[in-house]
């Protein structure tokens, strides 16, 4: 940074934003006498706050978006040519960055062949929602239309995609829910005890805890079920990774019940697990993916749900009827922006080989939280793949009882004030609130993780001794 910042007085800034805005997830009656953290300039995987403080950005945005660091050139030219020549028309007529970012794009992901444009996660999973209920009408006399998601998983924050959020806290005060969504158990082996299969082990635990699916769906009637909805790993309900035999056995049952495979690809998506999609370390193919916070790294808003030709070809049956195609529009999703974004996004992931950039930084920062594991009682387990990795913090590992959120917080507090921006699990399963979240960008350095993993290594220290 050139100094620029601090010489130039914000104060302006900060007291409209106390007056005038509303924060995400930010309960603000500290900032009756605290300011708020404003953000002002990144560059890399470094941000620098009003004050001038620098941060390294260890969470690609606060939640795990800006896959390729801030400042890239090359999208923000991207944009602005896009803009001058057409900002926006209906999705209703083709664009020039919209066709082709979906032929780059599934070009990266076999089996599947068409790309919806919207513009939030959270709608990309409720057009998943919409097509598995029309399907159910079109298909099975109305029958099929129940929506099986998986405890802690999160799918979005919209009022259907909340009925399909497996987590209790986050969803407490906002009911009541949209009906026909229906819970199915997690699958972590870490905490298989809740379960009942603590007997079990890797992929014979993988196994029994597909079948706890197949169990819902019996319960329910298979002829009730039309799709089940899974986050590839887990990521704001505590970094959560299924165990071998779990994708197998799940695609599996959803052939055997005639039930579409919903893969929410929203954060682990377009390289975060080291993968294009983490579906794809499963050897699997699912029915629908969505997709949305890496895929332009937060440089414009674009989310996408991609389907198979044999979806698409259900909604093109019967042209004769006036209600029989997807009747569905997201005015947003008409803006050129994101694909525009997401091509130069996607050729800077080519280009600067940050698909095995990630595999090789993420399994340097696993094995790094594996040695702070030795180091510190607190550590229960460590979870993720690529650069997407998760610290379980608990107060005793034979019980697993987890730390308070307070003092997981702590931790998060004291590596901000080391200059390093980490995550955690918050407010989402009540008691379950202990996991420390990391995902820095795709370009991270081995230096870059070091000093992640150093501030963690002292924040522990401070915090719990
Ligand atoms: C797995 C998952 N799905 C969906 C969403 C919702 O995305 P958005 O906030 O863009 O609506 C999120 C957001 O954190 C997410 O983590």
């Amino acid at each position: 940074m050139d100094g620029t910042l601090t010489e130039n007085d914000l104060s302006h800034v900060i007291a409209a934003d106390k007056a005038n805005v509303w924060h995400h997830l930010v309960q603000h009656k500290p900032f009756e006498t605290t300011d708020p953290r404003i953000i002002v300039e990144g560059k890399g995987m470094r941000v620098w706050d009003q004050n001038g403080k620098e941060y390294l950005d260890a969470v690609s945005g606060g939640v795990w978006t800006v896959n390729v660091g801030y400042g890239r050139e090359s999208i923000c030219n991207a944009v602005k040519d896009q803009l001058m020549k057409l900002c926006y028309f209906a999705q209703t007529a083709g664009s020039i960055p919209g066709a082709l970012f979906a032929e780059k794009l599934i070009e990266k992901m076999p089996g599947m062949s068409r790309v919806y444009y919207t513009n939030s996660g959270s709608e990309a999973n409720e057009k998943v929602f919409k097509m598995v209920r029309q399907i159910a009408h079109k298909k099975y006399d109305g029958k099929k239309t129940k929506i099986l998601y998986r405890d802690r998983d999160y799918h979005g924050s919209t009022l259907a995609t909340m009925s399909a959020g497996g987590q209790d806290e986050r969803n407490a005060q906002y009911g009541p829910f949209a009906p026909d969504f229906v819970k199915v158990p997690h699958c972590m082996e870490y905490r298989k005890h809740e379960l009942g299969l603590e007997h079990l082990s890797g992929a014979d635990f993988g196994r029994a805890a597909a079948d706890q699916i197949e169990e819902v769906i019996l319960r329910e009637g298979p002829e009730t079920v039309g799709a089940l909805c899974l986050e590839p790993i887990t990521a704001g309900g505590g970094v959560i990774e299924a165990p071998e035999g779990y994708w197998p056995r799940v695609r599996e049952i959803c052939d055997k019940y005639d039930v579409l495979l919903h893969i929410d690809e929203v954060v682990c998506g377009v390289g975060r697990t080291g993968k294009w999609f983490g579906y794809q370390h499963f050897g699997i193919e699912p029915d629908f993916v969505t997709m949305a916070k890496g895929v332009a790294s937060g440089y414009a808003a674009i989310a996408c749900v991609v389907t198979t030709e044999r979806v698409f070809d259900i909604f093109k049956e019967d042209a004769s009827d006036p209600l029989a195609y997807f009747r569905d529009i997201s005015t947003f999703g008409g803006c050129t922006a994101g694909p525009a974004a997401a091509l130069a996004n996607m050729q800077i992931i080519e280009d600067e080989n940050l698909l095995e950039n990630t595999t090789a930084m993420g399994a340097h920062m696993n094995a790094r939280f594996h040695e702070l594991q030795k180091k510190h009682a607190v550590i229960g387990d460590v979870r993720g793949k690529g650069l997407f990795q998760g610290i379980e913090l608990v107060k005793d590992r034979d019980s697993k009882e987890p730390v308070a959120e307070a003092d997981a917080q702590k931790v998060v507090a004291d590596c901000g004030a080391q200059g390093v921006i980490i995550g955690v699990t918050n407010r989402s399963i009540p008691g379950r609130n202990n996991t420390l979240c990391f995902s820095p960008a795709l370009i991270a350095t081995k230096a870059d993780i070091d000093t992640i993993c150093d501030a963690v290594d002292v924040a522990l220290t401070k915090v719990f001794g």
